[in-house]
């Protein structure tokens, strides 16, 4: 058997796309490792959605030259965003690189490695067209033997101003909703209790023709499916978010009381300029409706500073937000160019040292908050499917609440993917210790 090795960066899209790659590799005689020294092919899938992602991949890449020079049949190749934009060029610009793919090859990758190895040649394949065919994932690819991740639509329409996606991932292509469900129940049959949609918008799921109600009906038909305890979703954007998915939290047994509804800025000039096509006010009325509909849901976002033309102003508008919706978490960003997002030839560029300096004051509110957020459930009962040992000590299991919180607690023995009660006794910044109910004797 050969070995495949793969570095993934990024987002959950790409952690999916990696297991995916695995496993197809696996049918054609790869085993996946850890280690490159040992890899007969090398796979890097690379992120550039922001420049630190971009640069991280490159920095790998840059490593590996050495590498390939003292073992010239290993195959190194560049999968994912940077790769369906740079394209060819990158062929051109790094020597030891052999293969290029972009975000709708995966399914295809096989076929362009055995090219590779068996015409010794060099290659670039980044057309948009057709769509990944996604399969269920096996347990031996993923993980977590109870979580799967199932990518329920590829691409984005959205356009937002600083934002690479939709050039690099293509236009907006839903999953027949009848093979997500096949591959949800797969997966159950398997023994996975928690599954998580993917997407960049899920909000906007669905094809022409099929009938229903796109989202919502997914979600309806997900949670008939036996055996399967939890359901998530990311990422939604607040102008696609209908009051019936709204409903859907508060009357849907299975969907978990957690969304990701990433609002960017608080300022309605900085937001207009984003092309986000929402005003502060109306994200306000989403985040009412939804704690109206789910009084404990758990809100977290992602938000952007030092956005082009961003004033001090603008941004008090993104504290003030911060502080009046109080975020269970956030992820904040500076702002960078990324062409050929519009942004990236707007004028008023925040300069570096002012955007950073900005990020530190959300993140310092932030901060403040989700402690006292967290320690606000000090003494709550909360419902935690148990995942495994715990990272901090042997002694200890972690589980995680609805609400998508890790809480640790003192276990002897116990099935992963069991679900239990405990008692929260102690909130920290990004998790919880607890007790179980009834205490162990
Ligand atoms: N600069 C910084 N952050 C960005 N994001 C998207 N594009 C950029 C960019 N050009 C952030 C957004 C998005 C998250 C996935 O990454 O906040 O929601
Ligand atoms: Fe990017 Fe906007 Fe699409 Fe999200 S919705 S992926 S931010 S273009």
């Amino acid at each position: 058997m050969k070995q495949v090795h793969i570095s993934t960066f990024g987002c959950q899209m790409n952690d999916r796309d990696s297991e995916l790659m695995a496993q197809i590799l696996a049918e054609h005689d790869y085993q996946r490792t850890d280690r490159p020294e040992e890899a007969d092919l090398i796979l890097i899938n690379t992120c550039s959605i922001r420049q630190k992602a971009e640069e991280k991949a490159y920095s790998l890449l840059g490593r590996l030259k050495s590498l390939k020079a003292t073992r010239p049949d290993l195959i190194i190749g560049l999968g994912g965003c940077v790769a369906q934009q740079e394209g060819e060029k990158l062929l051109e610009r790094i020597p030891h690189l052999d293969l290029v793919f972009g975000t709708r090859w995966i399914s295809r990758l096989p076929g362009l490695v055995k090219t590779v190895e068996n015409e010794g040649c060099r290659l670039s394949q980044t057309q948009m067209e057709p769509a990944v065919a996604y399969q269920p994932s096996s347990s031996t690819f993923r993980s977590s033997p109870i979580k799967a991740s199932v990518t329920i639509m590829q691409g984005c329409n959205n356009y937002c101003a600083y934002c690479v996606v939709p050039y690099v991932r293509g236009p907006e292509v839903s999953r027949p909703s009848r093979e997500i469900l096949q591959e949800v129940q797969t997966l159950v049959a398997q023994g996975v209790k928690e599954v998580l949609l993917l997407g960049q918008n899920v909000n906007s799921f669905g094809r022409p023709g099929e009938e229903g109600r796109g989202f919502v009906q997914l979600l309806e038909r997900l949670e008939e499916v036996k055996g399967l305890e939890r359901i998530r979703f990311t990422t939604s954007h607040p102008k696609d978010l209908s009051p019936g998915l709204t409903r859907c939290f508060g009357r849907l047994s299975k969907l978990c009381e957690h969304i990701h509804l990433p609002f960017q800025a608080g300022s309605d000039q900085v937001l207009k300029s984003m092309n986000r096509r929402y005003t502060r006010d109306l994200y306000l009325e989403r985040i009412a409706s939804l704690r109206d509909q789910c009084p404990g849901i758990a809100i977290t976002a992602d938000a952007l500073v030092g956005f082009p033309g961003e004033t001090p102003a603008d941004f008090g508008q993104t504290l003030e937000l911060i502080q009046s919706v109080r975020f269970d978490d956030l992820f904040s960003f500076k702002y960078s160019d990324r062409r050929p997002a519009r942004a990236s030839h707007f004028p008023d560029k925040i300069p570096e040292a002012e955007k950073s300096r900005r990020l530190s004051e959300l993140q310092g509110i932030q901060k403040k908050i989700t402690l006292e957020r967290n320690q606000a459930l000090e003494g709550s009962i909360q419902t935690l499917l148990m995942e495994g040992p715990s990272k901090k000590s042997d002694r200890q299991w972690m589980g995680r609440t609805r609400t998508n919180k890790i809480v640790n607690l003192l276990l002897s023995d116990i099935k992963i993917g069991t679900i239990l009660s405990v008692k929260i006794d102690k909130g920290y910044a990004h998790s919880f210790q607890g007790t179980m109910i009834p205490p162990l004797q």
